[in-house]
């Protein structure tokens, strides 16, 4: 089964609209020869719709780092499925790791924000991982049992065919620190059982599981190279056009 690779940029809280236009300038001739993967860059809020215009005409898309379970109403602050679609993203971060660190995330909003995002034909990217402890611990693989299952709770096979995962040992994100791609590749083995379970080994063999944690254009093509590593999540290297350019190009 070949997958095709999705390496996507996690801008976090970085970039003004002016910067996103800037990268984007800077970006798209360094990837102008490549045809290979899918590619997306999640800019804040604020900056989609720059980002949006700067890409136009290029094969290149625009995802955001979170969303709402709710498509409109009394949720002040929130930004729903349906308008990021009216906006032009194609894809959608959900879960992330800070999400749930500093902003309250559960396996349960998890849920309710993937299953408001599966109808609108947004790709949800549900990001999922263990931290120090629990892998020191020896319950890496309790954590994302529990962290899919509950994620993909009440979601029909027939609609579960856009979901991608990504994998991010949280102790790896921002701090230089990589999984080995053996390591990556058990977790992420172990992931797609996980979805096998719930939606049967079809979606699952085709479903696209990312690598996310310190992915840099050092160890990009190690770990890509890895059967069962589908893509990337990249944090901090994807700030800069020519490092995320050679992450794509790897
Ligand atoms: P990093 O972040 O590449 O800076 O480690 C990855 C992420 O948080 O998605």
């Amino acid at each position: 089964m070949t997958r095709k690779k999705l390496m996507a940029a996690n801008w976090k809280m970085h970039k003004t609209p002016d910067q996103a236009r800037e990268f984007v300038a800077s970006f798209l001739p360094l990837i102008s020869g490549h045809h290979r993967d899918e590619i997306v860059l999640c800019p804040s809020f604020i900056s989609i719709p720059a980002t949006i215009e700067a890409l136009q005409g290029s094969r290149v898309d625009t995802g955001a780092q979170d969303v709402c379970w709710e498509q409109h109403g009394a949720f002040t602050g929130e930004v729903s499925p349906a308008m990021l679609r009216a906006a032009g993203c194609t894809h959608v971060i959900i879960g992330h790791s800070e999400r749930r660190q500093f902003f309250g995330e559960t396996d349960d909003s998890v849920n309710r924000k993937l299953r408001a995002v599966l109808p609108t034909g947004l790709k949800p990217i549900v990001c999922v991982g263990e931290v120090l402890e629990e892998r020191e611990a020896g319950v890496t693989e309790d954590v994302l049992r529990r962290q899919c299952s509950l994620a993909f709770r009440e979601i029909s096979a027939g609609g579960a065919a856009p979901i991608v995962v990504a994998y991010e040992p949280v102790w790896a994100i921002g701090t230089g620190k990589t999984a080995t791609p053996e390591l990556a590749g058990e977790a992420h083995r172990l992931i797609r059982h996980q979805a096998a379970q719930a939606f049967g080994e079809d979606v699952a063999n085709r479903m696209r599981i990312l690598y996310g944690g310190s992915v840099k254009p050092g160890n990009a093509a190690l770990l890509m190279s890895h059967q069962d590593i589908d893509g990337a999540l990249v944090g901090g290297a994807s700030l800069e056009p020519k490092s995320f350019a050679a992450i794509v190009n790897y």
